[in-house]
């Protein structure tokens, strides 16, 4: 047996100027889990603890908490792999979230409504003589990593995007969203591209990988977003209606590359914004200015040719060829 220091975090909504971290001393064997040891302190000593668990084993994303600072599933972490050297675990919400009550939260604005935006199922061709849409599981391969997402949302309490931006559509939902871009059977294929590719979705992402990092099942959401993006360049979609500045971005950094064999970050910023868009060129001024001060300012178009240019232009050239 096994004594640790369970500190947890207590909410009433009645009286939310009295959140604190409240104090329990759990005994339970080295095999126990952050939710055997929440359920004890329900059981045993305080049956007015809110916490949230279903399965028990991974698969469905509802223990999600904040163990030590670190987003885990609690039913699948053990207490004596998180505990720390003075002997105690601090549970708490995961961040990001609207707190309803100890440890239970609010998951339809952090979550459930961007799921939904991904339209999270497929829509396939007329269905087979009995009504299903059949698929070989080797078409299929590619999704099944996708598919296993328990929708813990773990990926989206690491996001450091989500963590300024919380209309940032977020790794999970990226998930599903791939999970239905890449099913064979799936027809609106370009539709749900150029929809994920409007402002706040798949092009947000700013390619920190704290998703993977975050993920307790190994899907690497920010791999799956890597994937998507691929795709949507490979259409030639680039970016949606609304937000053209993205396409803007991508073709001045392939066109700059192609041009010099690197980037020519001042172009890009300029190119970016839009040669005639003067409200958002007037907006780089305060950046460009303390880039002077410092001697770091990146004089556009003055790019000088890097050695091996030519090869870089002639590569880049060859995969254009082989995407149109
Ligand atoms: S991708 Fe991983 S971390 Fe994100 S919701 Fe799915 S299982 Fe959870
Ligand atoms: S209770 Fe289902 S994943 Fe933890």
């Amino acid at each position: 047996m096994m004594q640790t220091t369970f500190k947890v975090h207590r909410f009433d909504p009645e009286q939310p100027e009295h959140a604190r971290l409240a104090t329990y001393v759990v005994e339970l064997p080295e095999s126990a889990s952050i939710v055997d040891g929440l359920t004890y302190i329900c059981d045993e000593q305080d049956p007015s603890l809110a916490f949230r668990a279903n399965c028990e084993r991974g698969s469905c994303g509802d223990c999600a908490l904040r163990v030590n600072k670190k987003g885990v599933l609690g039913c699948t972490t053990k207490i004596v792999d998180v505990v720390g050297k003075d002997g105690i675990v601090t549970v708490e919400p995961i961040r990001h979230v609207p707190v309803l009550k100890d440890l239970v939260y609010d998951m339809e604005t952090f979550l459930w409504r961007k799921v939904r935006a991904v339209t999270p199922w497929i829509t396939p061709q007329a269905a087979g003589p009995n009504g299903a849409s059949t698929v070989s599981e080797q078409k299929i391969a590619e999704v099944r990593t996708a598919m296993s997402c328990v929708m813990c949302g773990l990926c989206d309490e690491g996001c450091t995007v989500v963590a300024v931006d919380d209309q940032f559509v977020g790794p999970a939902a990226l998930t599903k969203a791939y999970r239905a871009i890449f099913d064979p059977r799936d027809t609106r294929h370009v539709e749900r591209l150029q929809s994920i590719s409007e402002p706040d979705g798949v092009w947000d992402c700013t390619h920190c990988f704290e998703a993977n990092g975050h993920c307790p099942i190994g899907i690497e959401p920010t791999d799956r977003i890597f994937e998507i993006r691929d795709e949507a360049i490979r259409l030639g979609i680039r970016s949606g209606k609304q937000n053209p500045k993205v396409r803007r971005h991508y073709d001045s950094f392939v066109n700059s590359v192609k041009k010099s064999g690197w980037l020519d970050e001042g172009r890009l910023a300029i190119e970016s914004e839009g040669l005639f868009n003067v409200r958002g060129l007037l907006k780089l001024l305060p950046t460009a200015a303390r880039a002077i001060v410092r001697n770091k300012a990146p004089i556009p178009y003055m790019h000088h040719k890097r050695p091996g240019a030519k090869a870089i232009r002639q590569i880049i050239e060859k995969a254009e060829g082989k995407r149109s």
